[in-house]
């Protein structure tokens, strides 16, 4: 493991990262000389990284919270012997803690989604650089912060979800054909606040500058079904039920629906299909769910280790078995719901761009109408 804090290493850190302790101190003064230095080093690595009950640990504040992300915990500490503790919050909520909390923090990694919010997130000053050969090895770079400050876990994609029996693919290729004049009053939406729309709509501005960004916007309004609501569940129930046509949606939330337990939510799936756009030109829309060490980690060390873990072969297959999302790691099997879906062209994009585009995209929203 290359495991160190590039930018930034909190004052209050050991030479792992955890706290420097009074033993460290205590020793300093015993010893003197390379043996006192060793003894150094040995008590600041038995101390370094450690909870109250004295094991070593690592803090996780994940806006996840799925089986699989508990049961690759589990088995990181069986590998370890680092504790994993975990407090799940939404987003919003785990980085407004972060910022309360300040140097007095408990959290060392942050897990959420969308680059866009993990921007906003490095703009606040909540998250550190750091640094690894395997992670710049198994993560390819456009999903993953050029300075270090996130990377990027597992992938998802803003895909076209239409109704079979209305809807011939061929007709709906792009992002771009959603304006086109025979989808009026055929798609539903969900809200311009949502951070899934803010970065499709930023990498749409990355590919045609804010002109283009903004007819498009107001050429999708105009063929909205009803007012945007509910989240991207409600939009692919809303194409099944003949709401609306066409919907904008994440990958694994049809795949989830797909492998339902119960049978109405499986059958209501089965009207729906999946259109992968642009696959002519630029490429589907990609984001990430991705982890963060954050700004005052106690454990940064542990935190990378984790890190490290969760891109590894054995965590990315249950990531791509537990939620329906694309490994970020190639060569990592995908779920059979996906792999029958078959290969795309993501858009090569380098995911900080949305993070840099996010305002914009926002006020192009509010100009356009999207509400
Ligand atoms: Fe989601």
């Amino acid at each position: 493991m290359d495991a160190h804090a590039a930018s930034d290493t909190a004052p209050r850190s050991g030479p792992d990262g955890g706290p420097r302790t009074e033993a460290g101190t205590t020793a300093r003064r015993r010893f003197h000389g390379v043996l006192g230095a060793v003894v150094l080093l040995l008590v600041g690595g038995a101390l370094a990284g450690c909870g109250d009950a004295g094991e070593p640990v690592v803090n996780v504040y994940s806006h996840r919270h799925y089986d699989t992300d508990e049961a690759l915990f589990q088995r990181f500490t069986e590998e370890t012997g680092i504790a994993v503790r975990v407090v799940s919050a939404s987003a919003d909520e785990l980085m407004a803690r972060l910022e309360r909390e300040g140097a007095a923090s408990p959290a060392d990694l942050l897990i959420t989604v969308d680059a866009g919010r993990l921007h906003r997130a490095k703009e606040r000053d909540l998250l550190r650089s750091v640094s690894s050969r395997e992670l710049d090895r198994v993560i390819p770079a456009a999903y993953r912060d050029p300075e270090g400050f996130w990377y990027g876990l597992t992938l998802r994609v803003r895909i076209l979800a239409y109704a079979r029996d209305r809807v011939d693919p061929a007709d709906v290729q792009t992002y771009e054909s959603l304006t086109d004049e025979r989808w009026a009053g055929r798609i539903v939406a969900r809200s311009s606040e949502n951070i899934y729309n803010v970065s499709h709509l930023a990498s749409i501005l990355a590919a045609h500058g804010p002109e283009v960004a903004e007819a498009w916007v107001r050429g999708v309004v105009a063929n909205f079904a009803r007012p945007p609501q509910g989240n991207d569940t409600d939009q692919i129930r809303d194409v099944a039920a003949g709401v609306g046509d066409l919907a904008l949606v994440n990958t694994y939330y049809v795949g989830r629906l797909l492998d339902a337990e119960d049978e109405a939510s499986r059958e209501l799936a089965d009207r729906v299909g999946v259109i992968f756009p642009n696959q002519g030109g630029r490429g589907a829309h990609v984001n990430v769910s991705a982890a963060a060490v954050t700004r005052h980690a106690p454990n940064a060390a542990n935190a990378l280790r984790l890190l490290e873990f969760l891109v590894s072969e054995e965590a990315q297959r249950a990531f791509a078995e537990g939620n329906f999302e694309y490994p970020v790691r190639e060569g990592v099997a995908w779920a059979p719901t996906l792999q029958a879906w078959g290969e795309f062209r993501a858009d090569p994009l380098p995911l900080s761009r949305l993070g840099e585009l996010n305002n914009e995209a926002v006020r192009i929203f509010d100009r356009g109408g999207w509400r």
